[in-house]
């Protein structure tokens, strides 16, 4: 049989969950941190590792090129693809909130000017609360939307709340809590259901 794929972006996440991987039995020798590879391979578990961009994790897992993806809910939240989320990993915690000036109300007559990575989970926030939005969509420094008068608010994800704070910013409003979860494409887990539910029980024995 083909190898497992389990796709998931380089950097902090990566180093996180593969630490996990490792106590679950999962080793990719090539691993480390200078290392270019996109491509690495476990063939004594059959497994095999992706890196891949964060916002395409999701799109990997459901067209099937990648079998498991390890991804966090903010990305899972902006892309509702059609895929099993089966684990909660526990890492990457963080939010996903409204921030800007501390004074800031949300006008019920004007129209509110939002920035944020997240268009789609912005817009059914403030759909829900009634309140009538323009989107800028950025793609990085978020937080420089409101300073330099371009965006009332924000919608963005705070984890130390470092970036916020050195910036004047704060949080007005949280929308969800946000951590790394392990998704799987829904035909993979039907025809290698015996190796997926393996993997994923040796993860779960780790996390307790
Ligand atoms: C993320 C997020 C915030 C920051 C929050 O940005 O968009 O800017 O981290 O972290 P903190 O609460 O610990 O300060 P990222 O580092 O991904 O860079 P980006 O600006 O390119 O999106």
């Amino acid at each position: 049989m083909t190898h497992l794929t389990i796709a998931m972006a380089k950097g902090r996440t990566a180093d996180k969950a593969l630490t996990f991987f490792e106590k679950a039995g999962i080793h990719f020798s090539d691993f480390h941190d200078e290392s270019r590879k996109l491509v690495l391979y476990d063939d004594e578990n059959n497994v095999k590792l992706i890196f891949v961009k964060a916002v395409d994790v999701t799109t990997y897992v459901e067209k099937g090129a990648a079998d498991i993806g390890i991804v966090g809910k903010d990305t899972i939240m902006e892309d509702p693809v059609d895929v099993y989320e089966l684990l909660d990993l526990g890492i990457g915690k963080c939010q996903l909130v409204v921030a800007g000036f501390p004074e800031k109300q949300f006008p019920s007559s004007e129209l509110l000017t939002v920035a944020s990575k997240y268009p789609a989970v912005t817009k059914v926030y403030f759909d829900s609360k009634g309140i009538r939005i323009e989107i800028i969509k950025l793609n990085g420094s978020i937080e420089l939307a409101p300073l330099i008068g371009m965006a009332d608010v924000i919608v963005d994800i705070v984890e130390s709340g470092k970036t916020l704070k050195e910036n004047g910013l704060v949080v007005l409003k949280t929308i969800a809590d946000v951590s790394t979860r392990l998704i799987v494409n829904k035909a993979s887990y039907a025809t290698r259901t015996n190796q997926i539910q393996k993997l994923i029980s040796d993860l779960k024995a780790v996390l307790e």
